[in-house]
């Protein structure tokens, strides 16, 4: 499965992404990574919107203008796919991670790897003031844990080979990565679930809910208290 085969435009013949350097280690703290759902599409949407160019040429291998990320993210089917989502203190969703199901017979390299009818493919986002403190890898990890809970045994991802910060995550999941053209098809073997993955992703789900619902009514409270004579800025 390919970037190309969901959003028309040129795969990664655009623009050169020159690789940098590692960054300094940013204070890594707790991530919460919970399920989003309807109710999360209009911040979804604000998430990519504020993708900058760059940015969203590594996440859908293409550069897609506004209105093509508005179709899709009024396409994603939360009964079918799944997306992860970390919000920071304000309730602003700062990284998205979009597990899409699809047939076997839409994967391009690593195909063998899977004996299963339906393979799973991840994409992921993180907003540029949320780097560097291990939103992509936690979003990652949760997107695997609920791909072995499903019954799926084989993840796939695709990015661009230039995309050193995310193979560099890939590689630390022990991702095999097949590179060809400048395009980066990795898939990982996942075992299949037990007691402790279930039991894992369910309290890692109850714990970031929690996490949620509190940062959501902080946010109400600080909108209602706004209305109020003399607290508005
Ligand atoms: C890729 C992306 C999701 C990573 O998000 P993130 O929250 O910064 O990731 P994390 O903080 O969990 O991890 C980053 C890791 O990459 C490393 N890294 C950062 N820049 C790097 C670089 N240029 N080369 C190699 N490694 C790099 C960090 O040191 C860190 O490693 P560590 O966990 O071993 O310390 C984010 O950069 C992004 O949204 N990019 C644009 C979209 C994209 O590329 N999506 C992936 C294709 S689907």
């Amino acid at each position: 499965m390919n970037a190309a085969d969901l959003y028309p435009g040129k795969p990664g013949d655009t623009g050169e992404h020159v690789p940098a350097s590692p960054p300094a280690p940013k204070k890594k703290s707790t991530v919460f990574v919970k399920e989003l759902s309807e109710r999360d599409r209009c911040r979804i949407l604000k998430h990519f919107l504020e993708l900058k160019e760059s940015d969203r040429l590594l996440r859908f291998g293409t550069y897609l203008p506004d209105e093509m990320i508005t179709k899709y993210v009024e396409g994603i089917d939360f009964s079918r796919d799944k997306v992860f989502g970390v919000v920071n203190s304000r309730f602003k969703v700062v990284g998205v991670g979009h597990l899409a199901f699809a047939p076997r017979e839409k994967v391009e390299h690593g195909v063998e790897a899977t004996e299963k009818d339906k393979v799973a493919e991840f994409g992921v986002s993180v907003s540029d003031s949320a780097r560097g403190k291990g939103v992509g890898s936690r979003l990652f990890k949760r997107g695997a844990i609920h791909c072995r809970n499903a019954d799926v045994d084989t993840l796939y991802m695709h990015c661009l080979s230039s995309n050193q910060t995310m193979i560099h995550i890939a590689k630390k999941a022990g991702m095999e990565i097949h590179r060809e053209y400048g395009e980066a098809d990795a898939y990982l073997k996942l075992l299949p679930a037990d007691a402790s993955s279930m039991l894992k992703e369910a309290m890692q789900e109850q714990v970031a809910s929690l996490d949620y619902t509190l940062k959501a009514n902080k946010r109400a409270a600080v909108k209602w208290l706004k209305t109020l004579p003399g607290m508005g800025d």
